[in-house]
């Protein structure tokens, strides 16, 4: 399939197939329809393990074509898309994987690899530290992973400098004269990337694991000193067999998160 930019004939539109959780049945759901697009979005999941299966190059060149369909104030397009595959992306991995075993041997490293932006908040609070607890520890459990095994937790987190071995890895800019309300376009922008992806039957894991090294990111890739790590993502296509892929997420629902006013 190619689809060039600025063409004018419409992609065609494969429905996205369903592997993830389905939303919870309930009588007021169950009146609704799933369509193409509900199912792209609940079938998203992040995915830790890929296969080495090659994304044929149109095909990313049409998720990015879509992606930049995303709203963003002013119409401003704030983002900058690095995609590496073969050497670039194995280069970065070998770099990374090494400056991430050197920062557990010499934890007073940190102070080198600091993030750009505060993509947490510096105190934790309940209920986002909860969620959180709550996340990482399901993780760890489904894969046997226990509060004391630091070297199995090492290489698991080590795994996202590997792109869970996605054979595309993404890195994301954004110009650093850009305000907050950029990162807003931004996370739009994102996530059409991946909800376009189940659309194809790829998967992805959005990471700002990577964000740390970005002293070493931004010079791999070629990234001027205007331009600021926003995040990573892993795409291609998911290993659905594999253990950790089975993790599911819950959500609260959306009774609880809404304030309806009339
Ligand atoms: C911007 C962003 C960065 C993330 N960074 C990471 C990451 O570095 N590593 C990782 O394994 N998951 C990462 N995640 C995935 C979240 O853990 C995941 O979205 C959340 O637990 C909900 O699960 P789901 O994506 O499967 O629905 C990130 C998600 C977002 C949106």
């Amino acid at each position: 399939m190619s689809f060039k930019p600025g063409s004018t004939t419409t992609p065609t539109v494969i429905p996205a197939t369903t592997s993830a959780a389905s939303l919870p049945a309930s009588p007021e759901q169950a009146e609704h329809h799933l369509n193409a697009v509900d199912q792209a979005i609940i079938s998203r999941q992040s995915m830790r393990e890929f296969l080495p299966t090659a994304v044929p190059h149109a095909l990313l060149e049409l998720l990015l074509e879509l992606a930049s369909r995303a709203p963003s104030g002013t119409n401003t397009q704030p983002w900058k898309v690095y995609v590496l595959q073969g050497n670039s992306r194995d280069g970065l991995v070998a770099k990374v994987c090494e400056a991430h075993d050197a920062l557990r041997a010499q934890p007073e490293l940190a102070a080198v690899y600091k993030e750009a932006y505060d993509y947490y908040p510096e105190k934790w609070v309940s209920p986002y530290i909860d969620r959180r607890r709550e996340n990482g520890w399901g993780l760890y459990g489904l894969l046997g992973i226990g509060k004391g095994d630091k070297d199995k937790m090492h290489l698991q987190h080590q795994r996202n400098f590997r792109f869970f071995d996605a054979p595309v890895g993404l890195m994301f800019t954004l110009d650093r004269v850009m305000g907050r309300g950029s990162l807003v376009d931004y996370g739009m922008f994102l996530q059409n990337i991946m909800v376009a992806a189940r659309g194809h039957g790829l998967h992805t894991c959005p990471q700002a694991a990577w964000n740390g090294f970005s002293s070493i990111i931004l010079p791999h890739i070629g990234a001027g000193p205007d331009e600021m790590l926003v995040c990573g993502m892993a795409l291609g296509y998911a290993d659905e067999s594999a253990l950790v892929n089975t993790f599911r997420t819950p959500r609260v629902s959306a009774s609880e998160f809404s304030v309806w006013l009339e």
